[in-house]
């Protein structure tokens, strides 16, 4: 995820901010970058990889300043390279910015600014037009120039902007974009994440949505979206830097369940028109090629590919096409049917896992368009895709998927919309129907996580049980699989999951008093047969939590607990399924006192067969 580091005081900027942007590196980026005021102009210094090559290229004494203004990047728009790295400026450089966030509707501002203005973008990033805007509008007052630029934009940001005629100040803006002012003495910093100050401050200002912020040596000044003057006490912070990088979470595991409303809604908002369409902004699949497959593979490894178990169902549902899922160390040994009518779609957080890369690779030879559902912009698979649809969860640091997952199911109904919408195989009503469900999500998955500590008491009371299983039907099935894997990779317990109506063909034989089994009963039209099931588990002592949508409470009579989800339609409830799971595995974890980040002999990314 992008780091903004800013700072105005008495010399040496770019140490501070490099320091700032050193502290910002556990969240991932890849590329960095320095903007200085330097005799009357903007000297921008930035470069890909790692803050090592950044530091390289501002050793001379010429570059320096006691203000200035520097990002990591996370590419969203446009790949990893210097030129889409932040700072960005205008066409002259008089004005530099650093931006975290997406400018939703920068493709329009773009349009206009070259046609009005004649500019010429040198980036493929939605940023730039922060730096033109600003330019134009610019008269002299630096904070005025950006109030106007915001006025023109939509989408979540913060955004700090440097003048080359104004090289004594700092203005910032902040919406849906975490941005926080650090107090010194002769000095002060802007930052997006307080770790990133720590070494110089303690006390901060919290910058508030709408809220625009000048910043000069010895001054901060905050303004409401009014431009009325705010008065903000004082927060000092009392966490070391280990805790703050967490943001105050004991784990990054714990920290990425809590981001998911957030993952969602950036998934969605990246995709859904206000109109209601689909935008397949970067994908190049026409209605032909769409109309043209017969048939879907969904290849992928692990949690990614219980993604495209859930997929498979959405998919074919939507787009009335034969989706086949299968792992991917299984796919590229199999000599698979694959031609060139049909669509292969790779799903991966991190874009390098081998095996997916193989399959990716053995599908093409074969004739196959690939489109990729990734999460890391860049990555190899993305890179040897022929379309990409990321998921832009954010980096995701600990081993156990949580963010992508729900972020890569998002993917999926996205995918089976427009694919369905495009071949006329749903009806409107049912796509407004999906679509309104999906923008729900964020607020029912926020509303979720509001339970965690009943959540937490379960893991208390079982996480002595060494045998646990997980059953669904339908897409539950998909789901199952995905919370007994996140038990077991961190808790190391023996957890295993199976359709429901499979069980009584042999594995109903291992359920005893000291089972423990999760009952996914979020299917409406499977509900009754889940209950059945889960009477013939409790007839063999073991224990039963229910998983339930609210209201469809038979489930208490069978089911010894039961963990209801917000009401929802049957398709999107696995990302609302999930979550309880999720968490019910980290509880377990953390009472058995495993390492939860970094569980043994797991990697995060498996760049091995
Ligand atoms: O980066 P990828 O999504 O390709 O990784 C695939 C699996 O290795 C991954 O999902 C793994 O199963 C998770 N870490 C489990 O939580």
């Amino acid at each position: 995820m992008c780091g903004i580091v800013g700072y105005v005081g008495e010399a040496h900027a770019k140490e501070k901010i490099i320091d700032g942007l050193k502290k910002l590196e556990y969240r991932g980026y890849d590329s960095a970058g320095i903007a200085l005021p330097v005799d009357g102009k903007i000297a921008i210094r930035k470069h890909v990889g790692e803050i090592k090559n950044l530091e390289k290229i501002i050793l001379d004494p010429e570059f320096d300043s006691p203000i200035g203004i520097g990002h990591t990047r996370w590419a969203t728009h446009g790949a990893p390279s210097d030129i889409n790295s932040h700072p960005h400026g205008n066409e002259d450089n008089s004005i530099a910015i650093v931006h975290n966030g997406i400018i939703e509707n920068y493709q329009e501002i773009k349009e206009w600014l070259a046609k009005d203005y004649g500019v010429k973008f040198k980036s493929e990033t939605d940023s730039e037009v922060i730096a033109h805007l600003i330019g134009i509008f610019y008269d002299g007052d630096l904070l005025e120039a950006v109030n106007k630029a915001v006025a023109e934009m939509r989408g979540a940001y913060a955004v700090c902007a440097i003048a080359a005629a104004e090289p004594d100040k700092i203005v910032a803006v902040r919406k849906d974009a975490p941005l926080v002012a650090g107090i010194g003495k002769g000095f002060n910093f802007i930052a997006s994440d307080i770790p990133a100050l720590l070494k110089y401050v303690r006390e901060v200002y919290l910058i508030e949505n709408n809220e625009t912020i000048v910043i000069t040596a010895d001054n901060i000044t905050i303004y409401d979206e009014n431009g009325k003057t705010v008065k903000r006490d004082v927060f000092h912070v009392t966490w070391d830097a280990d805790a703050a990088e967490k943001e105050g979470y004991e784990h990054f595991m714990l920290k990425e369940i809590h981001e998911q409303p957030k993952a969602v809604y950036e998934t969605l908002v990246r995709r859904i028109n206000d109109d209601g369409s689909i935008n397949l902004d970067g994908i190049s699949m026409t209605k032909e090629d769409i109309e043209g497959y017969n048939k879907i593979y969904i290849v992928a490894c692990g949690t990614a590919y219980h993604a495209g178990l859930v997929g498979k169902l959405v998919i074919e549902k939507m787009a009335k096409v034969p989706v086949e899922v299968d792992v991917a160390s299984e796919f590229r040994y199999r000599d698979p049917f694959v031609d060139e009518n049909t669509l292969f779609i790779a799903i991966s957080q991190s874009g390098e896992t081998l095996d997916t890369l193989a399959a990716l690779r053995e599908a093409k030879r074969k004739g196959a368009r690939v489109l990729s559902v990734v999460n890391v912009v860049g990555s190899s698979v993305s890179r040897e895709s022929d379309d990409v649809f990321y998921t832009w969860a954010g980096p995701e640091i600990a081993v156990a998927s949580t963010k992508a997952y729900t972020t890569q199911l998002i993917c999926m109904y996205l995918i089976g919309l427009y694919m369905g919408r495009t071949k006329g195989t749903i009806e409107t009503e049912y796509y407004n129907k999906v679509l309104d469900q999906l923008k729900e999500l964020p607020d029912k998955v926020d509303g979720l996580l509001k339970s965690e500590d009943k959540i937490a008491a379960l893991a208390k009371k079982y996480h002595r049980r060494e045998q646990v299983f997980f059953i669904g039907r339908g897409i539950d099935c998909g789901v199952s699989y995905e919370g007994s894997l996140k038990l077991k990779e961190i808790s190391y317990i023996n957890s295993f999951a199976i359709a429901a109506g499979e069980l009584k063909h042999g594995t109903i034989a291992l359920m005893e008093e000291e089972s423990l089994v999760f009952a996914l009963a979020t299917q409406d039209f499977l509900y009754e047969k889940m209950v059945s099931n889960v009477e013939e588990i409790k007839a063999r002592g073991a224990r039963v939590i229910g998983v339930a949508k609210d209201g469809r409470t038979e489930i208490e009579k069978v089911a010894d607990e039961v963990i209801y989800i917000p009401d929802c339609i049957d398709e999107v409830a696995p990302v609302v399924a999930v979550i309880p799971l999720q968490i019910f595995a980290y509880y377990v974890a953390k009472e058995r006192g495993c390492n939860i980040d970094k569980p043994k002999n797991l990697a995060k990314s498996v760049t091995v067969e």
